[in-house]
Parts: structure tokens; sequence; C-alpha cells
């Protein structure tokens, strides 16, 4: 069994089955297409909501050290997430990679594992998108009732507890919206997803610009507050409080990644994924430094506290930034449209993947035949996390989120590391470079701010996995394509006496 379920399958295979007809998805995106991919899904609730929780909880203004240092360990995945989607520009993203390297039940695990990433992702931003979309109406006088408009439920203490709304409405219409968008075309959603990016980047650039002018430098002092013990357990701030504000905002990046389950429809994957990935990231990092420095230069960080920290920031400046508070609404509405939108873009594509192996039902595998994109996977994607963004809470999601796609991180790191060995001579287009280094370093980084999240989290997740290995035995197992075949091989090879 163990020798099934660890079988490989070879590179070379993977490409010539994601070229068969019945596979067949459109190759039209440009490298600035999928840079804008990439930038579309990470600007979003993190910098604009977690940047002040995490500087006044954890971090204090050293808030920019934590962005470095999340930035650190994706920029050490992402140079390994670009030499794999180099290698095997095909859907799947970490799945696929992880069939390649490590076999069948770990790629399992990792397209499983995926699902918190982008499925639960989706629905968490889209939960966080509902949030701003219903204040930025109120600020123009139109108000939209709370109880369709947040969750039902919500959880406090380690017990869901019912709020008295019925519904969190805004969020299922986003999600609905963005699934059509992405049935009808990959090259139409990309064209909706470069014209969100061009707003969403130029209200940071305007806050970063016009918000330096304001900065108190004295806000900075001290940059790392000494680290203080909590009368409820815990400490925060100092070292220990930096690297637990990388913890939380690492959810800021989460996203470039996605750029690679295009893979498939990418005119020039070998060279457009690492531009796409690595150029998202290193333009997002930077911004993410400057805006966290002009927020906490803005205000004591303390008063960062709020679901809305760009706004109260802002605030302190005085009427002569009240102009930008209406932008910055709009900044937040329209990047966390762009995050779900992508979300919702990759996780059929890894779906997709799976069903060719045979470890989902091959009716996930379907291309439209007019509009040429996985539209059962999309639709699937978008019911599922419609219901969940309609029901929970956001704070319920995000760190599971975080911890998912953390263990994807760790997992394509070690994977670049055996690849090396096993398969030597395959054509790398892109090569990470520094090789075992910048993967050690990546598997470290990643796996500390893991260690970092709460033990809450590690449980969910564990679960969420024990659910997922259910379902390989009972079901993948079963079907998978390359088993078969092994088998058939085997049995072709048996002498006849
Ligand atoms: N990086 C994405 C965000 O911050 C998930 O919303």
């Amino acid at each position: 069994m163990s020798k099934n379920i660890f079988a490989t399958k070879s590179v070379e295979k993977l490409i010539r089955e994601s070229e068969s007809g019945e596979h067949g998805l459109k190759r039209t995106l440009t490298a600035t297409n999928l840079t804008m991919l990439g930038i579309g899904a990470i600007i979003g609730a993190g910098i604009f909501v977690l940047t002040g929780t995490a500087a006044a909880n954890a971090a204090g203004p050293a808030i920019v050290i934590s962005f470095i240092i999340a930035g650190l360990g994706c920029l050490f995945a992402g140079l390994c997430y670009a030499e794999f989607a180099s290698m095997i520009p095909i859907a799947g993203s970490a799945y696929t990679y992880g069939y390649a390297t490590l076999g069948e039940f770990i790629a399992w695990i990792i397209g499983w594992d995926l699902i918190l990433e982008y499925l639960f992702g989706a629905a968490t931003v889209a939960v966080g998108w509902s949030g701003n979309f219903v204040s930025l109406l109120k600020s123009i006088g139109i108000t939209i009732p709370e109880v369709v408009a947040a969750a039902p439920l919500s959880y406090v203490g380690g017990n869901f507890e019912t709020t008295g709304a019925i519904i969190n409405l805004p969020a299922i219409i986003l999600i609905l919206v963005m699934t059509a968008l992405l049935v009808i075309g990959i090259q139409e959603s990309a064209k909706f997803n470069n014209v969100i990016v061009v707003v969403k980047v130029a209200i940071v650039l305007l806050v970063i610009g016009f918000g330096f002018q304001y900065v108190n430098s004295a806000n900075w002092e001290p940059f790392i507050p000494a680290k203080e013990v909590l009368a409820e357990g815990g400490t925060r701030y100092g070292w220990q409080g930096v690297v637990a504000g990388a913890a939380i905002v690492f959810f800021s990046y989460i996203g470039f990644d996605a750029v690679s389950t295009a893979a498939q429809e990418a005119k020039n994957p070998q060279r457009d994924m690492p531009i796409g990935m690595l150029a998202s990231l290193g333009i997002c990092t930077l911004l993410y430094v400057l805006m966290s420095l002009v927020l906490t230069g803005l205000v004591p960080y303390q008063t960062l506290n709020v679901p809305d920290p760009v706004l109260v920031a802002l605030e302190a400046a005085g009427p002569s930034l009240q102009w930008l508070y209406f932008f910055t609404g709009i900044g937040a509405v329209a990047g966390l449209a762009s995050v779900v939108l992508v979300m919702l873009m990759g996780q059929p594509r890894i779906f997709f993947a799976m069903s060719r192996d045979g470890l989902l039902p091959a009716v996930f595998g379907k291309v439209h035949p007019k509009y040429n994109t996985p539209y059962v996977t999309t639709i699937v994607t978008g019911l599922v996390a419609a219901v969940i963004a309609g029901i929970f809470p956001i704070g319920l999601l995000g760190e599971l989120v975080s911890i998912g796609t953390l263990l994807a991180f760790v997992i394509v790191c070690a994977g670049i590391i055996i690849l090396r060995r096993t398969s030597p001579d395959l054509k790398r287009p892109f090569r990470t470079p520094f090789v075992p280094l910048v993967p050690i370093l990546g598997i470290l980084i990643c796996g500390y701010m893991m260690v970092n999240l709460g033990f809450d989290t590690w449980l969910r997740l564990i679960i969420w996995m024990a659910i997922g290995i259910a379902i390989y035995f009972l079901y993948g197992r079963k079907h998978s394509k390359l088993r078969k075949q092994n088998e058939a091989d085997e049995a072709a090879k048996v002498p006849v006496i």
C-alpha cells in the first residue's frame, strides 16, 4: 500500500496529461496579468485591517520589522514556488508539485490543506469586505440593516453563539458575482482584476505619500516597546511580540502563490510565472513596509486597535487629509474584492488538477465548451464559499487560513530540496538560488510563524487534516488514476508459467 500512496508522477507525464484535449484550458495571461493577479490577491484585509491590531497588541511600531520577517519567509517560499512553477507549468500549484516530488498521499494532503488557503480565504475576506462595504455605504447615507449584513454566529470562548443577525448577504452576493465572472472567462476576470488593482495601489500610494508629511517621529519611540507580561497570561511587545506580529501580518502576504494556480492559462509560463509571483511579492512588501511606517508614525500605536486603522491614523493628521477618508474606504472595498476574486480563481484550478488525477470525481475536471474555464469546480467553490461567508464570523477563519498556507509553503520548500536530489537533470527555467539554504530558511521562518499561531488554530488544522485523510482512503486512493495504472503495469510484468 505504502508504495502506492507514495508513488510520484513524473514531471513529463504531468505536463503531457495537462496538454491532452480534455483538460485543455486557454493560454491567454501575460506577465503583467500574472503580476496584477498576484497584487490582486495580496493587498487586502491584512494591510487595511490587521496592521492596526498587530501593532497595538503585539509589536508596536516594530510591526514594520514583523512585515519584513513575514515578507522574508514569503520571499524564500516564493523563490521555491517560482522554480516549481517554471518547471511544472500546469494547474494545481503546490498540489501538483507535491505529486511530482512527495507522492500522491502528500499531494492530497497539500491539496486538501490548500482549501484552507483559497476557499476559506475567499470566505474570510468576503466577510471583511462586507463590513467595509456597509461602512462605505453608510458614509454616503445608505444604511443596510445589520440583520442581513452580519454573521448569524459568533465564536466566543470556544462556543458558538447566535448574534441576532440572519445572514451576511453582502458577502454572499460578492462571492456569487465573482464566481459568475470567473465562469465567463479568465481573461475577463484578469481585466476586471487589473482595474481594481490600479485603484487599490493608487489609494495605498496616496495614503503613504500624503500620510508621510504628517508623521510625528515621536510616535516611533520606542520602536520596539519593552516586553509586557499580561494579567490574563502571555506577553506582548519586545522581540517576542515582533515575531508574534509577523505571524499575524503573514495573512497580508497570502495570495502571491495563487498566481501559480493559473499556470495552465499563462502564455509563457516558464518565464512569466516567476515574474508574476516575485514581482507582486516585491511590490507589496515595499508598500506594506512604507504603509506600516506611516500608520505607526501618524498616531501612537495603542490607538490602532480598531477595525479601520488607516482611517484612524489619517484622522490624526487633522482636517487636511479628510478628503482621503472616502478614498480609503474605496481602496479597502476594491482591495478586498480582488482578493476574493483571485482566491476563487485559485481553488477550482486545484480541484481541477485533483480530478485529473482521479482523486476527485471526473465531473470536477470539466472545462466549459465556450468559455474554456473549469466551470463545475468554479461553481462548486463559489457556492460552498458563499455558505461559509454567509454564516461564520471572520475571527474564526483568519488564523486557519494562515496556518494552512504556511503548511503549504513549508512543504513546497522541502519539495525543492527533494527534487534537486531525485531529479537533478530536469529542465529548470528558473532556479531557486542558494539551495538548500533558501528553502531551509523558508521552512524555518514559515515553521516558526506556524508555532506562533494559537493552540485552537492548530487543533482546527489537525481536525481538518484528519477529515481530509479519511476522504483520501475512502475515495481518492480507490479512484487514483496513477494507482490503477501502476497496478496494470505490475500485472503486465507477471511472468506467465
Ligand atoms: N493577503 C490577503 C489579504 O490580506 C489574503 O486580504
